[in-house]
């Protein structure tokens, strides 16, 4: 007769030394397998008379039951020792300080323009307006019709639009019809913002423009604007001009000292051309302000009755203000950055010198 206690030895002595999970499986198999030792023995269990197999058979059965356990126990501790191996090789000393991380790890920081741009926004929606979005690819409707530029307007000229193909090319037609072009302003969004609303309301939307202009340290060909409308009812052009003024003084942290200049734009009458009084050399003269003293900043004006009633408004009843503020040259302004292509160089010794106001 075989001696259970002996095979029982031999599987703890064999499994004590294994630390590999599929050295576990064969040795357990080399026991309670299909042709494993203790199965074999089971096996003979049938050949045995009556009384042998009453004194012999649960003692192998309990052996086969205490070999499977063994084995699945000793499979989880072979386990825990894994994950544990694996978490002390993973191990960060979060102990390390600067000497160390700081000179490795590049901080990177926000683009001057998200910085401005989040900040602005952050003033305009204290004083109750929307912050809205439109698409960079527009139509002419929303980019001169709406904006009382009609087709042939000599207007249109004053941008230097990026159309889609040849003008004359169907495919360059939307499903309106209308030829499609990259939107030369945020004015755009003007109608797109009038036509959900009902009055009073006032909303900014900033966002990049783009025009097919020679580039130099004032011009890109992808610049930023900001632009803005409130309307409502009576609203005169001494509240057009509080509201720049007190937008300018927030933005800059202090007084500034404004001028308005009649300009010439279509979807405002009368339009203004608003300067503020040079900031980097208070009106002395300097390199930014060409001189002059004052910086040209921010066209604006009262909406015209056309371009109310293209966005659904009754003009009879409401007026407003509209205003469309050049954010890149803000951005210079408030940085001291002269020249507007570092904004789009992607220069990272550029970008990242920029830290959260
Ligand atoms: N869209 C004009 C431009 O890009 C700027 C502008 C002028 C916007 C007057 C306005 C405005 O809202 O009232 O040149």
């Amino acid at each position: 007769m075989v001696d259970l206690e002996k095979i029982k030895e031999k599987f703890l002595a064999s499994l004590s030394v294994l630390t590999k999970e599929a050295e576990v499986l064969n040795l357990k198999s080399e026991y309670v397998g299909k042709n494993g030792a203790v199965s074999e023995i089971l096996k003979s269990l049938k050949d045995m008379n009556a009384d042998e197999r009453k004194a012999f058979g649960p003692k192998a059965n309990e052996l086969k039951d205490f070999i499977q356990d063994q084995s699945t126990i000793h499979l989880s501790k072979i386990e825990v020792l894994e994950i544990n191996k694996k978490l002390a090789e993973d191990r960060i000393d979060i102990s390390l300080t600067d000497q160390v991380l700081v000179k490795t790890i590049k901080h990177g920081g926000f683009h001057p323009r998200t910085l401005v741009q989040q900040e602005i926004e952050d003033i305009f929606l204290s004083m109750g307006f929307d912050v809205l979005d439109g698409p960079h690819i527009e139509d002419e409707f929303h980019n001169f019709e709406a904006l009382n530029i009609p087709a042939d307007h000599p207007a249109r000229d004053m941008q230097d639009t990026f159309w889609f193909h040849d003008p004359h090319d169907e495919e360059a037609k939307d499903k309106t019809g209308k030829k499609r072009l990259l939107r030369s302003h945020t004015s755009t969004i003007q109608v797109r913002g009038m036509l959900g609303r009902k009055p009073p309301f006032r909303f900014i939307a900033p966002g990049i423009v783009f025009r097919s202009e020679r580039t130099d340290a004032s011009h890109e060909m992808v610049f930023t604007q900001l632009e803005g409308m409130m309307i409502g009812k009576d609203i005169s052009v001494a509240n057009l001009i509080y509201f720049m003024k007190t937008i300018l003084a927030e933005i800059f942290k202090k007084d500034v000292e404004v001028r308005l200049r009649p300009g010439y734009f279509p979807f405002v009458e009368p339009g203004f051309e608003l300067d503020i009084r040079c900031l980097i050399c208070s009106g002395t003269g300097c390199s930014v302000c060409k001189q002059i003293g004052w910086v040209e900043l921010l066209p604006c004006g009262m909406v015209h009755p056309n371009v109310l009633k293209a966005g659904g408004i009754d003009s009879d009843v409401y007026n407003g203000f509209a205003f469309g503020l050049g954010l890149d040259r803000l951005v210079m302004m408030k940085y001291g950055i002269d020249d507007i292509r570092h904004l789009q160089s992607g220069d990272l010794r550029f970008n990242s010198q920029f830290k959260l106001f």
